[in-house]
């Protein structure tokens, strides 16, 4: 691997601009055209074992757990297994029921995330099925799983996850594609999937083209003190890994909240000097997003959308392509990456290194 930043200022740019051949290598000799489907060849478990998963539980840190959060919602959707995401170390110390009917799925970048191993190894002690969705091969976290997904985004340097997080979370479609055939997903839902994938790298492309205008929006943002993200279902852990993404690089105060949670709290703190991004697919939950947008512009907030069409109700509106709406969270977090870098870039911070982190955490 070289970790050359061929042209780039920051690793965290050459990150974020290498996603369209990122998301080519984890889908590359994967698909299954016949059967509408996908081979993983380091699953580890057979359709008959596939069929007798009752739930799945996500475990992972950081942006691995958002990207686990995103997981769980394609293999809820796509395969009807109730499935959710929880932070690694809280599953070890709130003593889980530890179920045989129940897949665990750790997900890590590096694969030495101490607190993740650390699940693994009290999961497989109780005698789990515990599978893997990390990137670094062969790594601690890779060989105490049963198996897993490999998510090949190549080596990231950069303290912060971009193209790995878009990496893992194609690698759960393409896991939730393959449980759902097995299971009840259709051969023409399939079909949909699998070209919805296919379509994945030119649009991520024709959003990185559009960084300038970003540029411009990050330079607009950037004097905030504090920011809001909402979204909706889907677009709630796009909106938490946004925020995420702000706060480690630019030290600029963010939170996350479902868009519908606003009204129970955080509607308080909405002023012109807190700005909003809001996460606003065109799927069957556009209209309700509208009206949250307008609760926030009733009490004269900034509001930057991230949409499929231009929104009225927001300040500036950042379109980006339309795919399936199972998928649509994967393509609506990388403008939100190069946002909060040009943020990040206007306050001079040191954007690969940033304060108090580490890439990866390997003590508790
Ligand atoms: C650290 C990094 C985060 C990362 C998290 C999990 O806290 O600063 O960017 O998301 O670890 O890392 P992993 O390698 O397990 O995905």
């Amino acid at each position: 691997a070289s970790y050359d930043m061929g042209g780039h200022d920051t690793y965290m740019h050459k990150e974020i601009s290498e996603q369209a051949d990122a998301v080519d290598r984890v889908l590359r000799g994967r698909i299954d055209e016949k059967f509408s489907t996908v081979h993983l060849g380091g699953l580890n478990l057979d359709a008959r074992e596939a069929r007798g998963i009752r739930r799945v539980k996500i475990l992972g840190c950081g942006t691995s757990y958002h990207a686990g959060m995103i997981g769980a919602s394609l293999i809820e959707g796509l395969a009807r297994i109730p499935a959710d995401a929880e932070p690694a170390s809280e599953f070890r110390y709130r003593n889980p029921v530890v179920d045989p009917d129940t897949l665990y799925i750790a997900v890590s970048q590096s694969g030495e995330t101490y607190d993740v191993l650390a699940a693994v190894q009290e999961l497989k002690r109780k005698g789990a099925r515990v599978l893997g969705v990390v990137n670094v091969v062969g790594s601690a976290i890779a060989r105490e799983a049963d198996g897993g997904v490999y998510v090949h985004a190549g080596p990231e340097v950069c303290v912060v996850s971009t193209k790995c997080f878009t990496n893992t979370v194609v690698a759960f479609a393409l896991l939730a594609l393959h449980l759902g055939r097995i299971r009840d997903l259709s051969v023409a839902d399939g079909k949909r999937i699998i070209e919805g994938l296919r379509k994945l790298p030119e649009q991520i492309q024709e959003i990185l083209e559009g960084e300038e205008d970003i540029k411009k929006l990050a330079a607009e943002y950037a004097d905030a003190k504090s920011m809001m993200f909402i979204g909706r279902v889907r677009g709630y852990p796009v909106a938490l890994e946004a925020s995420l993404k702000l706060k480690e690089i630019s030290y600029i105060h963010a939170e996350a909240y479902p868009a519908s949670e606003l009204k129970h709290g955080p509607l308080a703190l909405i002023e012109p000097a807190m700005p909003t991004v809001a996460i606003v697919p065109s799927d069957g939950l556009l209209e309700k997003n509208r009206a949250a947008m307008e609760e926030i512009k009733a009490r004269s907030g900034r509001i930057l959308a991230v949409a499929h069409q231009a929104q009225e109700k927001a300040d500036h509106t950042i379109i980006v392509p339309k795919n399936e709406d199972e998928l649509d969270p994967i393509l609506m977090g990388i403008p939100l990456q190069l946002l909060a870098y040009h943020t990040a870039l206007a306050l001079g911070r040191d954007i690969d290194k940033p304060r108090n982190l580490a890439k990866s955490v390997t003590v508790e």
